[in-house]
């Protein structure tokens, strides 16, 4: 259920008016709702009741703090792809025994970083990894746990930036090397092979792909198992999409449903009902319908073949529409009856012309009016850039119709505080 809502001709927040927010903490600024939230993880959480699983936040989507702290606090783990996010999740009080640490190009420095902190598991992409990790390991004294991620060669059909499963993406051990790197990895001294994980792309809206790809894993477990390579878990990587107007997701909890039905099954058929542990790393079906980012009409320009409508939130603020020609919702905060709707293009102040947010879009809007980018709070704030030398947005929380600044906005001056001048 969506926490925005229309009251009195005002979109809110649960029942904090953005405009209130919008005129107490300037604009551009993001701002999340602490129900929606707490909602979006236990539809995860509640579906995997009774089952041996854990939820490992994906926290590229949105790394603030707060909302760490949130998702810790109801037992989520933590999915991180670099030292940085381990950092986050150590400030935000969270469990480092509950963080996988996924990516491709892991530093040994980060390595060292995530066993010191005795990590749950490294998702490996390649054979050079596995020996760095192992390397590491032993010169720190200690066993790194892996899973290796299998790239199942299934078609997400979502965008090929996003789509991360099939053999052209940078991603994951082959489908059909699997074996052969899982040996590899079984022999090293200093690593515990624990599981397997795939990520066949962000944004799907069907889950269909996804349980294909759970399918292909379940055949390479058992084949490992016959080689008595016993694993302990199988981590299915994102969650499902959400809602950018372009249609629903099938619910994550039916998803989760669907999952741990199918292992149920396999599991009762072929090792007499032994569970294994079962691991989602889902970031945009957490946080994106939480969130909004609100920016303000500076200036009207109409023009020959176009109309814009120049906001001071840009492609720095939210990136997806450039990067991605993401469509993203967008409305008029307050509601008003005195303007005509006129089609504009909605752009942002960076000299670029990739640097727009909405295109053609029907708004009834005068400069001074915040506008709301909808479903900006999955990478929204954590793809922010300072081009342009553009401090980043503030960020606030709101929890029924209390408001917290979770980030202040960002002062110029900090940009350039770590310069110098030639002597
Ligand atoms: N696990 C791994 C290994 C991932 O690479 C990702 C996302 C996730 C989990 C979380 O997936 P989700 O539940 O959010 O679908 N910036 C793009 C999305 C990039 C997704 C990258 N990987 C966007 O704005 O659409």
């Amino acid at each position: 259920m969506s926490q925005f809502s229309v009251q009195d001709g005002v979109l809110h927040a649960e029942s904090t008016s953005l405009s209130a927010i919008a005129a107490e903490y300037g604009t551009p600024t993001y701002v999340y709702s602490k129900a929606g939230l707490l909602a979006n993880f236990h539809a995860y959480a509640d579906a995997c009741k009774g089952h041996d699983t854990l939820v490992c936040y994906a926290m590229k989507a949105n790394s603030n703090l707060a909302i760490l702290d949130l998702l810790a606090r109801e037992g989520a783990g933590f999915d991180i792809v670099s030292g940085g996010e381990l950092r986050r999740v150590l400030a935000a009080g969270g469990n480092p025994n509950k963080v996988i640490f996924s990516g491709v190009g892991k530093s040994a420095a980060e390595m060292r970083l995530a066993l010191e902190h005795d990590i749950l598991c490294f998702n490996v992409e390649s054979i050079p990894e596995l020996h760095r990790l192992n390397e590491v390991a032993g010169a720190v004294g200690k066993r790194a746990r892996v899973s290796l991620r299998v790239n199942p060669n299934v078609d997400a059909k979502t965008h090929p930036y996003i789509s991360t499963g099939l053999k052209a993406n940078k991603f994951g051990v082959a489908y059909d090397d699997a074996l052969a790197t899982y040996r590899a990895a079984a022999a090293l001294a200093h690593l515990d092979v624990v599981g397997i994980d795939c990520h066949i792309g962000s944004q799907l809206l069907d889950d269909a792909p996804l349980l294909e790809a759970l399918d292909k894993l379940i055949d390479l477990i058992d084949t490992l198992a016959a080689e008595d390579i016993v694993l302990h878990h199988l981590d299915m990587g994102g969650g499902i999409g959400i809602n950018y107007g372009d249609g629903e997701p099938v619910p994550a909890g039916q998803y989760v449903a669907r999952v741990l039905a199918r292992i149920d099954a396999w599991r009762a058929q072929k090792y007499d009902g032994r569970p294994i542990k079962v691991i989602f790393e889902p970031g945009r079906s957490i946080v994106g319908d939480t969130g909004v980012l609100l920016t303000t009409v500076e200036y009207l320009k109409p023009g020959e073949e176009k109309n814009f409508c120049i906001v001071d939130a840009a492609m720095n603020d939210l990136v997806r529409p450039a990067m991605y020609q993401a469509w993203m919702d967008v409305q008029a905060v307050a509601r008003r009856a005195d303007a005509p709707a006129v089609v504009y293009d909605v752009v942002g102040p960076v000299c670029e012309s990739g640097d727009w947010l909405a295109r053609e879009r029907a708004l009834a809007v005068l400069p001074g009016d915040v506008l709301a980018v909808m479903q900006a709070g999955a990478y929204g704030f954590t793809m922010a850039s300072n081009y342009n030398t553009r401090g980043r947005a503030a960020e606030v929380i709101v929890d029924g119709a209390q408001v917290h600044l979770v980030r202040q906005r960002e002062n110029p001056a900090e940009l350039f505080a770590g310069e110098t001048l030639l002597k």
